[in-house]
């Protein structure tokens, strides 16, 4: 069996919205320690719905992978319900990760919780 899924791979090659937002009302950047990769989400909210979502990602193949489905699963949602994304569930849409590279959905998970609280900090509900 292949170590990676073919969505993994689809969105490790073609990552879909990378780059930056430039007037993002919600920015966050997590890292993880041990692997040293980093990870920053941009998001455009409007009336509490998720217009417009970017990100870079400095790491390993899962990590851009999740970045890239993390953003196509929040895309369009309002903000309560991107709350609610977890990294289970990123990894889930990539049809699975290896077990040792699910840290790897979790940067995904955090970063976009990161660039949440820092839109509701910057609207006053922090
Ligand atoms: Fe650290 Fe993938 S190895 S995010």
């Amino acid at each position: 069996m292949a170590l990676y899924s073919e969505k993994v791979m689809d969105h490790f090659r073609n990552p879909r919205n990378v780059g930056v937002i430039e007037d993002a009302n919600g920015v966050g950047e997590v890292g993880n320690a041990k692997c040293g990769d980093i990870m920053k989400m941009y998001l455009k909210i409007e009336d509490d719905i998720i217009k417009d979502v970017k990100f870079e990602t400095f790491g390993c193949g899962s990590a851009i992978a999740s970045s890239s489905m993390a953003t196509e699963l929040i895309k369009g949602q309002p903000v309560s319900e991107a709350m609610k994304l977890t990294n289970k569930a990123v990894a889930e849409a990539l049809d699975g990760l290896p077990d040792y590279k699910m840290h790897c959905s979790v940067l995904a998970e955090e970063a976009i919780r990161s660039a949440l609280d820092d839109y509701r900090k910057r609207k006053g509900e922090g």
